[in-house]
């Protein structure tokens, strides 16, 4: 996948290196400034059984500031926050791996380096017996939970 873009980020920013897939690296920008969930929306994607996006609705396009055709075609982690403890995520594949249904809360990147919470949903999609790919639903997250969760993945991070 490739790097962000510096041109792409709006104010300040950090720059960090984020390992993907746990090998390969990508260069992202952060800054502190969040999108707050808006009331009443709902982030609705599909990935095939590999995570690469094949459906995102229209506010997935919006929240995540990229076009929709940037999205679709890309594997999912092109979201991936440098807070969000790999322990998340591995948690996350290895629920959907015995065909569970995950929940939780996740800190999203935005393509101009920005973040939204979300509080997450994601199920596997099974036809005939065969794992499809996943569905994801995201709604507003409690300030309360988001809180938490800020302290947690930060405790996660540094012992993993
Ligand atoms: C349906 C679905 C939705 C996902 N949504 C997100 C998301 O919103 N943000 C995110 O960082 N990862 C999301 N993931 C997890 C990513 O595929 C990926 O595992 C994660 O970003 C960490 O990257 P890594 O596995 O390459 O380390 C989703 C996965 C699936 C199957």
């Amino acid at each position: 996948m490739l790097d962000m873009n510096p041109e792409d980020i709006k104010g300040e920013y950090t720059e960090h290196n984020l390992t993907l897939y746990e090998d390969i690296c990508r260069k992202v920008f952060t800054t502190e400034l969040e999108s707050p969930f808006p009331k009443g929306y709902l982030i609705v994607s599909r990935t095939d059984t590999n995570g690469i996006i094949t459906h995102a609705n229209d506010s997935f396009v919006e929240m995540s500031g990229y076009e929709k055709s940037e999205l679709i075609g890309q594997p999912h982690n092109i979201l991936r926050h440098p807070d969000m403890p790999a322990a998340a995520f591995k948690d996350l594949w290895d629920t959907l791996n015995r065909r569970e249904k995950w929940r939780g809360y996740v800190k999203n990147l935005r393509k101009d380096g920005g973040f939204y919470w979300v509080y997450a949903i994601v199920i596997p999609n099974i036809r005939n017996g065969e794992v499809e790919g996943f569905t994801s639903v995201r709604r507003e997250p409690s300030r309360k939970k988001i809180d938490e969760c800020i302290k947690l993945y930060a405790e996660m991070s540094q012992t993993k």
